[in-house]
């Protein structure tokens, strides 16, 4: 095993450590497992396995993950696994109430998507964050109970579980543990939850775990109220979460912030299954997810465009290679604004968005080293916090897996169910709350995406997997609100075109252009010369913090299995 540590956790002693758990749970996972112990880990963020590996945004969640495989469990066990404990160790994006979007390829060639989305509440309508003059509400879709659409994720894990092997109480024990033993925060988890204080406090009925007290890195998290929550989704599968006290929990939170979810809502609740979106991709076939995320079109149609130059030539994160993307990225996300929205209440035109003959034709006007015009220059703001989480599994059969999960902003809603001790998403916002307006990434949309009860809101999730040969290669992505599909295009142009490595492609400086604003983000380590050459030409071209935490796994040519961990954030690879 190659290990590339970047970082180290100093030990901290608990209470939990010396085995005082809250409600008399027993440990068995954490005893079966003594190498994984929640006060003392590292950051691993490159690491080659014989046989499995999996890459997330936490350490530990990572190695539940690896465990798991270890143990006889295939990549969906690994992968429900992971799910739950990111829901205990990375509060901010892992989740059980938001959504997310689960992709597997099996290693004899099966294709699965598992859309576990939110849904619309069954009250829900067109115009509900409009004022009376018909102006967006933004504070309604973004903040409390109010912008919570019916959470997805359980659901879509106990989907998921009928391609597993282990026993799904067996999956969701080490969350269960994390949670009520408690694990040692980051310092990155620790400044995220003090700086989000306030509007937990604001926004929930009841103080809860996150507003105890003010956080540092080394302080031990202990979440009681969560862990009683999976205990009952461990002991009721379904019914522990859409029914019962849990239920009833997350319907009395609704009342303190605006909420419409009702029980009905709750217990009517189905993930999807979906289609994969398909294509090539010089000479690699390309899988990712279908609407109701744009992610998948987005890809197609941007490396299609892009399919007849020479971009490995043109040199990584030049003038030449990013003007070619970004007239690709303009195009594609002209249309997701146009076409875009539940395939269950809109026609969404998706075989001729990701045919290589509409893709040719939508590159006609384009001339190489000429800045194009999105004609449009009202400008939405862009959000800087774009939080969801990505991660990707391959077990040793070569059954590959790519979860992409989220509550929508960081810390969803900044609203914990009282009782329940879980954060819920505030998704209402990736609806198109008014035509023409932009939402919180700055995204426009149209009547392809507006409110209806029922109806799924569009997601720019990309969960991707790559076959070469035939043969399982890539699992990748990432989050990042509308950054998500450039970043997944960037990184696979990165691997394919610019023969990097999966590490390299990864922490590669990003660029993101989304038709509206018509302007290029650039992430701040991007280079000079390539913005002012940009600039030159007429671009408009601004500096972003960063963009997203991309993880993925890759097959390499000798079999073994290499994961790689984005070097902006606690992301952390494992296997065995
Ligand atoms: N909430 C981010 C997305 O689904 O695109």
């Amino acid at each position: 095993m190659k290990l590339n540590k970047s970082s180290f956790l100093a030990p901290t002693l608990s209470l939990a450590f010396l085995g005082l758990g809250f409600a008399g749970h027993t440990q068995t996972f954490l005893k079966k497992h003594p190498g994984i112990n929640p006060y003392h880990y590292e950051v691993v963020k490159e690491a080659s396995f014989a046989h499995g590996a999996v890459s997330s945004a936490h350490p530990l969640a990572s190695m539940v993950g690896a465990a798991i495989l270890k143990e006889g469990g295939n990549a969906f066990d690994a992968a429900i696994a992971t799910q739950f404990s990111l829901a205990v160790v990375f509060p901010g994006a892992g989740n059980i109430g938001g959504g997310g979007f689960m992709l597997s390829r099996k290693a004899n060639g099966d294709l699965m998507g598992i859309d576990y989305r939110e849904a619309a509440p069954s009250k829900a309508n067109r115009d509900m964050y409009l004022d009376d003059k018909g102006n967006p509400i933004t504070k309604m879709s973004l903040d409390g109970a109010s912008a919570s659409g019916i959470p997805g994720s359980v659901a879509g894990m106990i989907a998921t579980h009928a391609y597993a092997k282990l026993a799904l109480s067996d999956l969701i024990e080490p969350a269960i543990e994390f949670a009520e033993f408690g694990y040692v925060i980051t310092e990155k988890e620790a400044n995220g939850l003090n700086s989000q204080k306030a509007n937990f406090l604001k926004n929930s009925s009841a103080p809860s775990a996150f507003t105890k007290q003010q956080w540092k890195a080394g302080d031990t998290l202990y979440q009681p109220e969560l862990a009683a929550t999976l205990k009952r989704i461990q002991k009721n599968g379904l019914a522990g979460f859409y029914e019962g006290e849990t239920a009833d929990f997350i319907v009395k939170e609704m009342q303190h912030s605006g909420g419409i979810i009702s029980k009905e809502d709750l217990k009517n609740y189905h993930p999807k299954f979906r289609k994969p979106i398909e294509f090539d991709y010089k000479g690699h076939h390309i899988i990712s997810f279908s609407p109701p995320s744009s992610g998948g079109i987005l890809i197609a149609q941007m490396l299609q465009m892009i399919a007849p130059y020479n971009v490995g030539s043109m040199g990584i994160n030049t003038e030449a290679s990013v003007g070619l993307m970004v007239e690709a990225q303009r195009r594609a996300y002209a249309d997701r604004a146009e076409h875009m929205g539940d395939p269950d209440f809109w026609k969404v035109p998706t075989k001729t968005l990701i045919s290589e003959g509409y893709a040719k034709e939508r590159m006609k006007d384009y001339v190489p080293g000429v800045a194009g015009s999105s004609k449009i220059t009202q400008a939405g703001q862009v959000h800087e916090s774009e939080q969801t989480t990505h991660f990707s599994v391959i077990d040793a059969e070569g059954n590959m897996v790519a979860i992409t999960t989220t509550l929508n902003d960081t810390y969803g809603n900044k609203t914990i169910v009282a009782g329940a001790g879980f954060l819920l998403n505030n998704e209402m916002d990736d609806f198109s709350v008014k035509p023409g307006s932009p939402n919180m990434y700055g995204a426009i949309g149209g009547e392809a995406n507006s409110i209806q009860p029922g109806k799924r809101m569009l997601s720019s999730m990309t969960p991707t997997l790559v076959t070469l040969n035939g043969k399982p290669y890539i699992s990748i992505g990432t989050p990042g609100g509308t950054t998500i599909p450039n970043q997944v295009f960037e990184g696979l142009v990165n691997i394919i075109d610019h023969k990097m490595s999966l590490k390299a492609a990864i922490d590669a400086p990003k660029f993101h252009h989304q038709w509206i604003p018509d302007m290029i983000g650039v992430e701040s380590d991007f280079p000079d010369a390539t913005i002012e050459a940009l600039k030159a030409k007429g671009y408009n071209v601004t500096k972003r913090g960063r963009f997203g935490r991309m993880d993925g796994v890759q097959i390499m040519p000798d079999g073994k299995r290499t994961a790689a961990g984005d070097k902006r954030g606690d992301d952390s690879v494992a296997g065995y």
